[in-house]
Formats: structure tokens, C-alpha cells, sequence
């Protein structure tokens, strides 16, 4: 199917005006203890509120008259056309030639019948795997489904690699007050034989059911590590003597033990995993996208479907936000335009994301996956080169730790690095201290870090402290650092939806503005490849090791080396 061209937002009027607005602020200085005291309203006109989160974007390096130039820009790149695409099931990801309708998963049932894609009524073929996700998630939960010697499930064991991993984990453990009835989960996701020996170590093969996620079902990481726990399952429950050695006990231990999740059935059945036990999702569900399909199984199982319904509805309120909400007040689309603003003409590198909040301590990890692997790109979709940068670096970790480790290099560093501030008002354990709120301490430093980052410390007000004059440089702050506060009013389900899709579509709008198709990832296929051809020359196959560059093979010479066993 022809595609259109990108629109090169390099050459639209927009972005010639944001170049001139970034010449006049260089020119006449970036202040923003100086903007602050210009407008009294600046606080106003850059706040937000977008379902249950508020934003405050007052802390950036913008002007809020600029805001029309950044909805100028989203209209310049045709936003609206491109997402009306997407939401329609348009096969956007032109170079998987595929439909990305995350959006769909979750719609409400109301939506069934109008949403026909390639002949597929997607929301009701999502409704109708939901409800076998809930029934078997709820025979779970209540006890009625057993483990081979009769007893209930305790743990759930996530097996699956990048967006059939990062999703569920962060979830599950920004979720975990949430969890209810009594059954935990542990993920395994590396290659490395060490993350499945340190899972199983002292789990129980009688209450332990395996969740083998894996899109494509041909993921060498999850395909070893699911017949890894098959093994250790089988040997585990015969050494207690729960099994036998006979191939039927094997096999009943097996569905007993193991459900699947996966694009691809038939690869399932292979596996020996009964077709019963696995739940379906569509190739126009980006594994990055795809925390809310049954990619998420465990958390329903974990939370309740009652729970993975807030969950879905949180991801629903922001996909209605974003697509209809005018841009120039448009919370997700000015957070992505902003982003473009940082990196294209700030030319940032990269971008933190620092969650005050301990639940959120895999936020930052997912996101990685989520933003570098949409748009770390140097192609437009239709094959041309890109016509500015593109995919900045996302890292963080949760506040207050990140501060007694990196905030160093944000406050005095000589990058630039835009951070999100990330908190709720509420938390599920109240902490008092003497008679101080411990989650006011926490948030303290929230409220803290953005104003230093903003206001900074003159050299005057160093003085004013009697600090010594030698020294004095080296504790100035010259501020201007620029962050956006996002500020929810408690992290549940709901809130998590909300923020995980404020992030698909921050990434969805930046990808568009550089033109690049965000939902394919061919980047991560050429060490696939050469994994596969390599690793029968580590110890086996000399002639493949001769075959190797000077540098592999001088590697694993010395691994050949070194190795005690
Ligand atoms: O290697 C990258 C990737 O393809 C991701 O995009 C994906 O989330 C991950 O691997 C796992 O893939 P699968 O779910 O097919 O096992």
C-alpha cells in the first residue's frame, strides 16, 4: 500500500518560528526566576489537568505564548490526521505493514461493532479474550484451579523478555497494594541462567504456575527459559515424589502448571502448551504497547479483573483526552512538542524521568523500552533519512534515591537535561514520624528539587551564608534546568493507565513530528542474528570461530581461556 511522505517538520513555518523564539531567548537570556516575576499568571496558563493527573509545565524553558507555535507544529506534521489513522487501524506501521491499534485493547464493550479493522471487529475479539483472561484469572484467584497434587496457586512466574516483561513487572509493582488474594509474582526475563536459578530457588512446584508471554513465541530468551522451568517443574515435583515418570503425569503437570500468552497459537501448541491455556493478542499490538492485552494475565490474576478494568479505563481516558482535546491545550501533545523543543533545538541528549514513588521503581525501565525503541531511529518511514535528531536517551530512578547518586550532574552538569517529577498526594501507607507525615518528607523533596533546578543559588546568596569566597563558585546553581511536574492524586490502577498512555502518546508525538514509523524495531534484529551464528563458535565449532572478526575471536579466546568448566 503507498504511503504518504512524511511531512519534514524541519521546513514547516512552526518550526522556523520556534527557531526564531530559541534565537531570541539565547540572545536576551533564559531566566526563569525573571519570567516568573513577569507574569504573575505564568503558573496558570502552563498548568493542566488531564484525567486524574495534574501537570505543571510552568518550570520549562518556554514562554506560554509559545504553546500556540507548539500546537502550530503538531498541525504543520498533520497530528490529528496521523492519529485519526492510527485509531482507525490504518496500517501505520508501514514497514511491518501492520495496524497499531493499542488503543483498541482498551476500549469499553459499547465500542464493539465499530471498530472493523482488515475485516477483524477488534474490541470485541479484545472483550471476548478479556473474559477468558477474568474466568481463568478468577479460578485462580479463588483456589479452584489446582496445581497437579491438588493445591492452590501462590506465585505466578511471568516468563518473557522486553514488552512482554517490562510492562507486567513495572505494573505489578506499582500495583502491589492492590494485590488481594493472596498470590505474588516473580518475572523472569534474561538469558542468563542465573535470573531462573535466583526465581526458583525456593519457590514450591506444587503452588507455582508458569506464564509463558511471549508475542512472536520464537524469543530465544523466552522459549530456553520456559523449557528451562518446564525442567526444573517436572524434576522438582518428581523429586517430592508429587509425579511419576510417566509422559501422562508429565503432561498434566505441564497444563497444570503452564499457561501461554502469544500472537502465535500454533507455536504454543508446539511448546505443549494446551491451546486452552493460552490467550491471544493481534500483530497490531506493539509488544511495547502491550502491557494492557493479556500480555498483563498476571496482573489480572494478581489484582482481580475488577482491577485490570480501572487499569484499562485509566489507558482509555488518556487515549480520549489526547485524540480530542484541542492542542494548544493539550497536556500529551505539548509534552511531546516539548520534548521535540529540547532535543531539536536545545539538542538534548537525553531525558529523565524520576518517580517519586517507590511503586514505581521499574518506571523508568519501561519507559526505555517504550520511547528508544519507537524512536531511536534515523529513517523516516518511507525509508529517507531523518532531517533532525531523533530518540533521546530516557533514564531515571525513583526520587529520593537518584538524588544521593546522579541529581549532582542535573543541578551543576554541563548538559541540559529535562526531568519529569513524578508523585501522588496519596499513599497506601501512611508513615508518621514523630509527629511528621514521612510521605511529606517525600514529597518535600519533590516540591524541593524542581525549584532548585528552576531558581538555582547566585553567587550572592552563596556569599550570604558566609561561605568561604574560594569556594563559593562551587556551590552556585545557576538554575534554569527545566522539569514538568506531573502530580496524581493517588497511584492505582486507574492513575497507572492514565500515565502509562500519557507516554505511548508523548512517544507517538514526537515520532510523528520526526516522521518516523515508532512501531517497528529493526534495530534489535542484527545481534539476534549474529547471536544465533556466534554462539556455536564459543566452545564447539572452530570453524565458525575462524569465521569471526579479529576481535570476537580474540574474545573468545580468552573466554576459552579463562572458562572452569
Ligand atoms: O527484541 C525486541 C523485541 O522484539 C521487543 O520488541 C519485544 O517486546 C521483545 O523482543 C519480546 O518479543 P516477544 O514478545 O515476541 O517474545
Amino acid at each position: 500500500m503507498a504511503i504518504n511522505p512524511p511531512i519534514d517538520a524541519t521546513q514547516t513555518p512552526s518550526w522556523a518560528a520556534l527557531q526564531h523564539e530559541y534565537d531570541a531567548m539565547q540572545a536576551e537570556g533564559i531566566d526563569l526566576k525573571k519570567w516568573f516575576a513577569e507574569d504573575e499568571n505564568r503558573v496558570d496558563k502552563l498548568s493542566f489537568d488531564a484525567g486524574t493527573l495534574h501537570f505543571d509545565l510552568s518550570k520549562n524553558l518556554i514562554k506560554p505564548e509559545m504553546l500556540k507555535l507548539f500546537a502550530d507544529l503538531a498541525k504543520d506534521v498533520k497530528l490529528d490526521e496521523r492519529t485519526k489513522a492510527m485509531y482507525s487501524g490504518e496500517h501505520i506501521n508501514n514497514t511491518e505493514g501492520r495496524a497499531v491499534l493499542h488503543t483498541a485493547l482498551r476500549r469499553p464493550k459499547e465500542d464493539e461493532g465499530k471498530y472493523i479493522v482488515d475485516g477483524q471487529d477488534t474490541v470485541k475479539d479484545v472483550r471476548e479474550t478479556l473474559d477468558r483472561i477474568y474466568a481463568f484469572a478468577n479460578k485462580v484467584r479463588s483456589g479452584e484451579w489446582k496445581g497437579v497434587t491438588g493445591k492452590e496457586i501462590d506465585t505466578i512466574v511471568n516468563i518473557g523478555i522486553g514488552g512482554s516483561d517490562l510492562g507486567p513487572v513495572m505494573a505489578y509493582e506499582a500495583l502491589k497494594p492492590f494485590a488481594d488474594a493472596g498470590i505474588s509474582a516473580r518475572f523472569i526475563s534474561n538469558i542468563d541462567p542465573n535470573d531462573l536459578a535466583e526465581k526458583t530457588r525456593d519457590l514450591n512446584p506444587e503452588t507455582t504456575l508458569f506464564i509463558v508471554v511471549s508475542k512472536t513465541f520464537t524469543t530465544l530468551e523466552t522459549l530456553t527459559n520456559a523449557r528451562e522451568a518446564r525442567t526444573w517443574l517436572l524434576e522438582e515435583l518428581k523429586r517430592i515424589d508429587a509425579i511419576d515418570d510417566s509422559k501422562e503425569k508429565e503432561a498434566e503437570a505441564v497444563a497444570k502448571h503452564f499457561v501461554a500468552v502469544s500472537t502465535n497459537l500454533e507455536k504454543v501448541a508446539e511448546f505443549g502448551i494446551d491451546p486452552q491455556n493460552a490467550f491471544g493478542f493481534w500483530n497490531w499490538v506493539g509488544g511495547r504497547y502491550s502491557v494492557d492485552s493479556a500480555v498483563g494475565t498476571s496482573l489480572a490474576v494478581v489484582f482481580g479483573p475488577a482491577r485490570f478494568e480501572e487499569f484499562l479505563s485509566g489507558f482509555h481516558e488518556i487515549d480520549e483526552y489526547f485524540a480530542n482535546t484541542p492542542f494548544e491545550k493539550n497536556v500529551v501533545v505539548l509534552m511531546g512538542i516539548l520534548n521535540v523543543w529540547y532535543r531539536n533545538f536545545f539538542k538534548v541528549a537525553s531525558h529523565a524521568v524520576l518517580p517519586y514513588d517507590q511503586y514505581l521503581h521499574r518506571f523508568p525501565a519501561y519507559l526505555q523500552q517504550l520511547t528508544m525503541e519507537s524512536n531511536g531511529k534515523s529513517v523516516r518511514w518511507d525509508g529517507t533519512p531523518v532531517t533532525t535528531e531523533t530518540g533521546e536517551i530516557f533514564w531515571g530512578e525513583p526520587g529520593t534515591n537518584g538524588q544521593h547518586a546522579f541529581y549532582q550532574l542535573i543541578h551543576q552538569g554541563t548538559q541540559l537535561i529535562p526531568a519529569d517529577f513524578i508523585a501522588f498526594a496519596n499513599t497506601p501507607n501512611p508513615l508518621k514520624d514523630g509527629d511528621q507525615d514521612v510521605h511529606e518528607l517525600l514529597l518535600g523533596n519533590y516540591f524541593a528539587q524542581t525549584k532548585a533546578l528552576a531558581f538555582g543559588k547566585t553567587a550572592d546568596e552563596v556569599r550570604a551564608e558566609g561561605t568561604p569566597e574560594e569556594i563559593v563558585p562551587a556551590r552556585v546553581f545557576t538554575g534554569n534546568r527545566p522539569t514538568t511536574s506531573i502530580f496524581g492524586v493517588r497511584l492505582d490502577p486507574f492513575a497507572l493507565g492514565e500515565l502509562i498512555a500519557l507516554y505511548e502518546m508523548i512517544t507517538f508525538v514526537e515520532g510523528t513530528v520526526w516522521g518516523l514509523d515508532s512501531y517497528d524495531q529493526w534495530g534489535v534484529e542484527l545481534g539476534k542474528q549474529l547471536a544465533k551464528q556466534i554462539t556455536p563458535a564459543i566452545s564447539q565449532d572452530d570453524e565458525a570461530l575462524l569465521a569471526q572478526d579479529a576481535s570476537t575471536r580474540s574474545l573468545i579466546n580468552y573466554y576459552r581461556k579463562v572458562r572452569e568448566f
